[in-house]
């Protein structure tokens, strides 16, 4: 090695000892007799001091030091003098007094600062990615997820799992996103398919009798790239025989209980994981992955609406719909941009509008003291102060809150007073930064209606078994049957989703031919499964985690990009090296690829 200790590592137990450093030159201060360098590699900074008394040579090499050079230095560890010593370093205590000093390599002045904190336009981090890792934020960020993936290899190994590496030249998994396809130079014509997921191929390693899978496992979707979403992406894959849906469940709750005390343990976690069923979560909260640290539940006030003078309300339960609201704390006194910010929020998502019931300007009171004078609604003439009261006492309000009502169908009221929910939320920073506040949502339905075609498509995947119960209504009611599917959420984010699994060709097929596949395109895309099922497959079910996410949430960060070390961007590039790029003429003409001109 060209260094005998790591910068960070030095303490005042190291006095007196000769050390040698390798590593790059944070800050550089020349008090004109006296030269500081803060030196720095991956683990931490350590102030080393170049002396023209005790050398003249390495002096001079240290006044040739910049930002960013590559320094070697040998010397010996001192306490720094009383009165200089750096409480915000874990070193600060001590100094390296250099006597051999050499610069490794120079460095150009980088595009932007290594060793602040600033914010940094993130193109131009992404292109510099290699600078922007070396900054102390990033380079924590890569740590913890060495650190997240390194525990669940541990813990899933130490509970007698195998991990087993699965092929990326495939065939089209379905999960929902566009394939990436790699074309064969050998196979005129055909192509592979990147895997959105090792779905089918975990599922034949349980076919195999492999019995305990796992795999961090890179998957590719073509889709649309979002904050916590990439082209690629790594997941905990995750698959056991003999279970049911208990096992995996308790399982995972078991692995994220032990990883976050382990590696945060400064978090705050429920125990146990909350648990809802699909219908009840969207009723609740108007989204299937709900933030789950603040309240502010949605509730339903048809049944007042209903007894309203307001056209709006009484038409809409009239013809089947509902009125829900949310209450928004102390929000009374919302200016009107405010509100028409909140209803244009409302109308993104499909409903017709946004009622508002400002319930005076004196928060917290009780609702006994409101007073006609003090409503503040549109729908104020239609309503009596009896309903008003009673409205806002379904939704736990008090005075100085702004009251949030939405009419429509179920569907629309639920997901838009969602929005509506998390917007306020956020506004008023409701959510403790430091809880992670898991759940796990269960009993999805197993199809939806696709709104183009008219035919039925997975919800999750065409592999998820329907409930035992619901198995009947396949031919009669499909829209009635609820699936073996499970989620994990987490601080508003879908984290995994998983399921037990079809395991005979009987029902697979009768799925597959639900979803409106002939039997030939069953048997081309799908015949290996089937057939595998027809050699003694187990009952069988798993999980699949997105790494990116968990590893975000704890490292307490916005988007997945910052814990990736070479992320896309938002428009699926990598700006380092300028990927996807045109190839040769050559290249394509050995894949047999004639470029189509773009209409
Ligand atoms: P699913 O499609 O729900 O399930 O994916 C599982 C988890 O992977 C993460 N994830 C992503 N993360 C980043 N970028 C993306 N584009 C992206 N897409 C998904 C999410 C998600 O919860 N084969 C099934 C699992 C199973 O049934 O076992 C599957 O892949 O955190």
């Amino acid at each position: 090695m060209l260094k005998s200790h790591r910068c960070g590592e030095l303490r005042k137990e190291h006095v007196g000892q000769t050390v040698t450093l390798a590593g790059w030159v944070d800050r550089r201060r020349d008090h004109g007799s006296l030269i500081f360098i803060d030196l720095r590699d991956r683990e931490g900074i350590v102030q080393v001091a170049f002396n023209p008394e005790i050398s003249k040579s390495c002096h001079k090499v240290a006044s040739r030091m910049r930002s960013e050079f590559v320094v070697r230095v040998s010397g010996e560890v001192t306490r720094r003098p009383p009165g200089t010593e750096n409480p915000k370093l874990l070193t600060g205590e001590v100094e390296v007094i250099a006597r051999d000093a050499e610069i490794l390599n120079t460095s150009k002045t980088p595009p932007f600062y290594i060793n602040e904190d600033v914010e940094v336009e993130e193109n131009l981090r992404l292109k510099y990615r290699y600078l922007d890792l070396r900054r102390a934020g990033m380079q924590e960020n890569i740590m913890l997820r060495h650190q997240t993936v390194k525990f669940i290899r541990d813990f899933l190994d130490a509970d007698g799992f195998i991990e087993i590496e699965t092929p990326i030249l495939i065939k089209s998994t379905p999960e929902g996103a566009r394939d990436y396809l790699v074309p064969s130079r050998v196979h005129a014509g055909k192509f592979y398919a990147l895997p959105q997921s090792p779905q089918q191929l975990k599922q034949l390693l349980m076919v195999a009798g492999m019995e305990k899978y796992y795999q961090i496992a890179r998957c590719f979707r073509d889709e649309d790239t979002r904050a916590d979403r990439q082209p690629e992406f790594t997941q905990l894959d995750l698959e056991m025989s003999f279970v049911e849906d208990e096992d995996i469940l308790a399982l995972l709750e078991r692995l994220f209980i032990a990883l976050v005390t382990t590696i945060k343990p400064d978090r705050k976690i429920n125990q146990p994981f909350t648990r809802f069923s699909y219908a009840d979560v969207m009723e609740r909260f108007g989204t299937d992955k709900p933030d789950l640290r603040f309240g502010l539940e949605l509730k339903d006030l048809s049944d007042i609406a209903a007894q309203s003078n307001f056209d709006i309300f009484t038409s809409v339960i009239t013809g089947g719909g509902k009125v829900k609201g949310i209450r928004a704390p102390g929000c009374a006194t919302y200016s009107r941009k405010q509100l028409d910010d909140l209803n244009q929020l409302a109308r993104s998502c499909g409903a017709g509008g946004l009622i508002t019931i400002a319930l005076g300007e004196s928060s917290g009171g009780s609702l006994d003291e409101l007073t006609a004078e003090m409503v503040h609604s549109v729908a104020a003439k239609f309503l009596t102060l009896e309903q008003i009261k009673e409205i806002a006492g379904r939704l736990e309000a008090a005075t100085g809150d702004l009251l949030l009502l939405v009419a429509g169908n179920a569907e629309t009221v639920n997901i838009s007073l969602g929005a509506l929910r998390l917007e306020i939320g956020q506004q008023l920073h409701l959510a403790d930064p430091n809880t992670l506040a898991f759940a796990y949502i269960r009993n999805f339905p197993l199809l939806r209606k696709n709104t183009e075609t008219g035919g039925w498509e997975p919800e999750h995947h065409p592999f998820t078994k329907p409930r035992d119960e619901d198995e009947s209504l396949l031919d009669t009611a499909p829209e009635k049957v609820r699936s073996q599917h499970y989620d994990m959420i987490c601080n508003g984010f879908e984290i995994g989703g998983g399921s037990l699994r079809i395991y005979t060709a009987e029902l697979q097929r009768r799925v597959f031919r639900l979803l409106g596949y002939t039997d030939e395109e069953i048997e081309a895309r799908f015949g290996h499964m089937l057939e595998a099922f027809e050699y003694g497959a187990p009952p069988h079910g798993g999980i699949a985690l997105g790494i990116d996410r968990i590893v975000m949430l704890l490292a307490g960060r916005e988007t997945i990009r910052e814990v990736i070390a070479f992320p896309k961007t938002q428009s699926a590039i990598d700006l380092t090296f300028n990927a996807p790029a045109p190839v040769t003429e050559e290249q394509l003409a050995e894949l047999h690829i004639l470029l189509r001109e773009e209409e």
